[in-house]
């Protein structure tokens, strides 16, 4: 038996690709590379032992996909990862993201049919909230306005395999609402590379940190929080990932379509995560503060608590363990992974 994972070599896949291959289980990535470096095999293969089966695919390529079913007839689940994910870029590109991310989900669910496998963890976002009604969020909040393509694609994916299960209850659908996904392997071998100047807080922090960027910009400090910085739930990618395993499990033993938030259930301001990234590393974070950035919210903090009842799982990481892993990769690998080695 094995798993089919989409977007396996990014940054949560490939968090995750190493947490099931250290469990025992038999993965299947595929990727395309467009946002991630055929290094990340090799670096998976360092930390773990194990070099995960791999296929240079892009999911909208019916013909490619259904090679990768029939050469591995022994796939029995799917966690998809793959997907565009950059907000603004999908607010410059809307038909880039809108064909991209359903035309893939679309073509995947209809391989996995075609091959009778009916069991899929998605990676959906909070941005599902949109501007949300109250923090903590449960997930039976009402979902928000978007206010981007990118969040429009997480909405209606939730709402496309939610209707898959409607019209075949033998399918398995766990919607996984991730928070802010930060943090790295404690190796140093994988972690975020995003291109150009980063566009989320952490990794922009990390860079300034090294000396590559002078400052922080901190976008808005009148919002209606503790220190009038924007509030997150910032999670450690290898607890995220622990949840896939956990998420997983359960969609073994049950049919249907459960969501779950993954969060830690804190929400910290920005100015939090400085004086955490200050005191984790003993690296000095000087910035300037900033309008505020458009589209966004005061604060977004998850109630994780079906999460830990129905899955067992929940946040082991806290902030401090974020700066310092986030910290580590960064430092191993300044450039991320631009002319890194195995
Ligand atoms: C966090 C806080 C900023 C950068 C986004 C997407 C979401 C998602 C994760 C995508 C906010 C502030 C940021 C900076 C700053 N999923 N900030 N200076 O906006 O919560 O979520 O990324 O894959 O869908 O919307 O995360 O890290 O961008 O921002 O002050 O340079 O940090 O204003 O308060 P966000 P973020």
């Amino acid at each position: 038996m094995s798993i089919l994972v989409t977007g396996g070599t990014g940054f949560i896949g490939s968090h995750t690709v190493v947490e099931f291959l250290e469990r025992g289980e038999d993965i299947v990535i595929v990727d395309n590379f467009c946002n991630s470096k055929p290094v990340v095999l090799d670096r998976i293969e360092r930390i773990t032992g194990r070099r995960p089966k791999f296929y240079e695919v892009d999911l909208c390529d019916a013909e490619g996909l259904e090679r990768v079913f029939a050469e591995n007839p022994e796939l029995e689940s799917c966690i998809h990862f793959a997907g565009l994910k950059a907000v603004g870029e999908s607010t410059q590109k809307p038909l880039l993201y809108y064909r991209n991310n359903f035309l893939s989900t679309l073509t995947l669910c209809e391989t996995m049919a075609r091959h009778g496998v009916k069991r899929i963890v998605f990676s959906s976002s909070a941005t599902v909230y949109g501007d949300p009604e109250r923090v903590p969020i449960r997930e039976t909040d009402r979902l928000g306005q978007t206010t981007n393509p990118y969040g429009e694609t997480k909405q209606v994916i939730e709402r496309i395999l939610s209707d898959v299960v409607k019209a075949d209850p033998a399918w398995s659908v766990s919607l996984l609402r991730y928070f802010n996904p930060v943090g790295a392997h404690k190796s140093g071998l994988i972690g975020e590379d995003p291109k150009g100047i980063p566009n989320n807080l952490f990794p922009y922090v990390t860079q300034v940190a090294e000396g590559r960027r002078p400052f922080l910009h901190v976008y808005g400090n009148d919002y209606n929080t503790h220190d009038g910085t924007g509030v997150r739930d910032y999670i450690h990618v290898v607890d995220l990932a622990r949840a896939h395993l956990k998420a997983l499990d359960r969609a073994r033993t049950v049919t249907g379509v459960e969501v779950f938030n993954i969060g830690t259930g804190v929400g910290y301001s920005v100015l939090d995560v400085v004086k955490a990234f200050e005191t984790a590393t003993g690296k000095k974070i000087p910035y300037v503060i900033d309008p505020r950035r458009p589209g966004d919210i005061d604060a977004c903090y998850a109630d994780p608590a079906k999460a830990l009842s129905i899955l067992g799982w929940q946040a082991e990481y806290d902030l401090t363990d974020m700066c310092r892993d986030a910290n580590r990769w960064q430092s191993m690998n300044p450039n991320g992974y631009d002319g890194a080695d195995a």
